[in-house]
């Protein structure tokens, strides 16, 4: 079942399933240097499809975001041991950026991992990648980190990360 969880104009926003997969993979291709296995995308998708979303546009798919949960230190506490999210990937396809769909894909894995209760959500990101930082930050990411030589080119990484307040509904 395709749960549509909002609209952008003529961009659906909606959980992805196993069908979209294979498109998730191109787009990741085509826009980012890090690639996974199949395996990789099936497994994120098994565990945490509240927070593998999809944009579309006319059947066609124009971004995607994937994350995990874990236990792990706490980004903001001294010492506390916490469940976070981890964004593992986002990407939009240049001809459709800055039309907000990015941060709706940011907006509803917020909501995901929230469903799974998880305390705060994080990511890497490349310290050149200024659009991506800024998409972050507007959201209310904020550097905790610099990660020396993250990537496998030599470049560092921030890590960004946010607190998270469970809303009951
Ligand atoms: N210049 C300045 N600010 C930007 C830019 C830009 N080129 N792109 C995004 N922003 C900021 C702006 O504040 C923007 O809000 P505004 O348009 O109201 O000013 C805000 O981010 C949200 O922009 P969106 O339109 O929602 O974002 P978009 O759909 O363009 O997607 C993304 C942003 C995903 C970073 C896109 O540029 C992309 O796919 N880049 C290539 C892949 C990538 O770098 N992914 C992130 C890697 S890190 C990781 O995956 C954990
Ligand atoms: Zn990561």
């Amino acid at each position: 079942m395709q749960v549509i969880l909002r609209q952008l104009g003529d961009c659906n926003i909606r959980r992805a399933g196993p069908s979209d997969l294979i498109s998730v993979m191109e787009i990741n291709l085509k826009t980012l240097p890090e690639h996974y296995s199949d395996y990789f995308y099936e497994s994120l998708l098994a565990e945490l499809p509240e927070a593998f979303i999809i944009a579309e546009i006319g059947g066609k798919h124009v971004g995607y975001i994937m994350c995990k949960t874990e236990f792990g230190f706490s980004n903001f506490k001294k010492l506390g041991f916490v469940k976070k999210g981890h964004v593992v990937s986002i990407a939009v396809v240049q001809e459709h950026r800055r039309k907000g769909i990015g941060n709706a894909l940011v907006e509803e894995s917020v909501n995901g991992v929230k469903l799974k209760k998880c305390d705060e959500f994080y990511l890497e990101v490349r310290c050149s990648n200024t659009d991506a930082v800024r998409l972050y930050e507007k959201m209310g990411f904020a550097i905790r980190q610099q990660l020396n030589a993250y990537y496998r080119d030599g470049e560092d990484a921030y890590l960004m990360a946010i607190e998270l307040v469970q809303t009951n509904k």
